[in-house]
């Protein structure tokens, strides 16, 4: 009984393995560029994280939007890092992977409801856009 399940295994790992390697595997199709993503999703959302500090939603509705906002923001992140967009395999990907998880740690803090929090994350949102502008961005003519 031990070996035919071994042998079920090594089955289902070649299989899989043979996939993977599939030359008809679909891939990544990015449509937008980076600043359509930028202008499109990562502004408009992070706008509505930097708003909750002054003007905190008042019903669930208003947090409804802060938590879909925040949703947008760390999957954006993971949009920034797939092939054709990524400028580079190093700090675009750093930058890009933080922006991802401060989103999520913006996701929980509004799943909580918690104004404050979003206040500190908001804050560290701020200093990656910045971060990775400083770096990355087309120099003014
Ligand atoms: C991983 C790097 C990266 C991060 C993080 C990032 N950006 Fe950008 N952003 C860019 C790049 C690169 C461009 C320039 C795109 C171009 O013009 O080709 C850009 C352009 C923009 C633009 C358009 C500027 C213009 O008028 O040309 C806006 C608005 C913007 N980013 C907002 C933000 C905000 C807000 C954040 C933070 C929440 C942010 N970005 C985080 C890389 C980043």
């Amino acid at each position: 009984m031990k070996n035919s399940g071994r042998g079920l295994f090594a089955g289902a790992a070649m299989l899989f393995l043979c996939g993977a390697g599939s030359a008809q595997a679909p891939a990544f199709r990015p449509v937008g560029t980076v600043r359509q993503i930028m202008l499109g999703i990562v502004g408009p959302a992070s706008d509505v994280i930097f708003a909750v500090p002054n003007k905190p939603p008042k019903d669930d509705t208003g947090w409804q939007t802060v938590q879909n906002s925040s949703l947008m923001l760390a999957e954006a992140g993971n949009l920034l890092m797939i092939p054709g967009r990524a400028k580079d395999k190093n700090d675009w990907m750093k930058f890009a992977s933080q922006l991802s998880a401060v989103g999520a740690e913006a996701f929980k803090a509004a799943n909580m409801k918690n104004a404050a929090a979003l206040d500190d994350i908001g804050n560290k949102i701020d200093a990656l856009c910045e971060g990775c502008h400083a770096k990355y961005l087309p120099k003014q003519q």
